[in-house]
């Protein structure tokens, strides 16, 4: 594949700031790919409102957030498109156009879904928005013709749907759409919880936030799960599945040193305390230059809005002229641009 040729599209829920977790699942990579591919980063505010209508000012605000987290980390604006979604109503269109491909059976199959149903506990009540959000992604991935799409394993189902709905586009319309392709993180890229769970996640109060101040950091890694078993600082101790070593794995620059501490953790010559104010000192050094390049941002709030705005205006070119040719595929006639055109003639 032709990197310098490849379209990237990531997006984000705008629901609350960005954590560690979305760090190694997702961010790293975008800081990596963004100087070789061209990259598309989405604001998805119209998707985290499918489960937070009555809750609109959280996605408002969030949308900054999710904005100054990315630059904070090192995306560059100067490579990467920022787009907010509810910024191209074109995206909205296209849902309407892939809604006609996909059944209600099998979005209620899809396992992202499902599970997110379940986690809310939504059941039958689930707002249609919400069951169909795969589909208004499917316009995301295809409005931008993203080749690539970076995600958490815990999307790949989404992109699946997507992948479905341009074989099935193409297949009734004649080849319009571009196939995109989900691109994993490294192994071990998903970190667990301040709390051993599976996964860190903002709404499961078990996350270190990129925009935590080192206090926060220091007080949330010292109260961390670690090994249940073990109940003095001599005793052998458990280094997998516990999260103390899955952060200092991915966030230790020291490697040698994390083996050393891994054995002697192993043989009951360290204990847990050390450990973790080991790693307390890793994180805060590791999110110390985020936090930096995050107040400074914040300082140019006219800037970051016109990251936005740009970036916005951008992208809707992009996702018009998509939609263009997906109507003129399906063969409906083209009456709205001959419309806006003459109605900007009369005022
Ligand atoms: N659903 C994604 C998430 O939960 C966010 C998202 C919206 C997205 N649109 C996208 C991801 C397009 C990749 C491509 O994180």
């Amino acid at each position: 594949m032709d990197l310098a040729k490849t379209v990237i599209l990531t997006g984000d829920r705008p629901t609350g700031p960005l954590h560690l977790g979305h760090y190694t699942g997702a961010l790293a990579n975008r800081v990596r790919l963004q100087s070789q591919c061209r990259t598309y980063v989405l604001i998805a505010d119209l998707q985290a409102l499918t489960d937070n209508s009555d809750r609109p000012e959280i996605v408002s605000q969030a949308v900054w957030e999710v904005l100054l987290d990315n630059l904070a980390v090192g995306l560059d604006p100067e490579q990467v498109t920022f787009v907010l979604q509810s910024g191209v109503p074109e995206l909205a269109e296209l849902t309407q156009l892939y809604l006609n491909l996909v059944t209600l059976a099998k979005l209620q199959r899809n396992p992202t879904v499902k599970e997110e149903m379940r986690e809310k506990g939504y059941g039958a009540n689930v707002p249609a928005g919400f069951l169909c959000y795969p589909v208004s992604q499917a316009a995301d991935i295809t409005g931008f013709k993203a080749d690539l799409v970076p995600v958490g394993e815990d999307q790949l189902p989404v992109v699946e749907q997507t992948r479905e709905i341009v074989r099935r586009f193409n297949s009734i319309y004649g080849e319009t759409l571009v196939m995109s392709e989900a691109m994993m993180p490294a192994v071990g890229a998903r970190l667990p919880g301040t709390d051993g769970r599976a996964k860190m996640g903002a709404s499961l109060a078990n996350a270190i936030n990129l925009s935590d101040p080192p206090g926060v950091v220091r007080e949330k890694v010292m109260s961390m799960y670690t090994d249940p078993t073990r109940k003095r600082a001599t005793d052998p101790g458990h280094v997998e599945g516990n999260p103390v070593f899955a952060y200092l794995d991915a966030f230790d620059p020291d490697q040698d040193r994390v083996s050393d501490l891994k054995a002697a953790y192993r043989a009951g010559r360290v204990g847990d305390v050390a450990v973790k104010e080991h790693l307390a000192e890793v994180l805060v050094d590791f999110l110390e230059p985020i936090r930096e390049r995050r107040t400074w941002r914040e300082r140019r709030r006219d800037e970051l809005r016109d990251i936005l705005f740009s970036g916005t205006a951008q992208g809707r070119q992009v996702v018009a002229r998509t939609l263009e040719k997906a109507l003129a595929a399906v063969g409906l006639p083209a009456v709205a641009d001959k419309q806006a055109a003459s109605i900007s003639e009369v005022v």
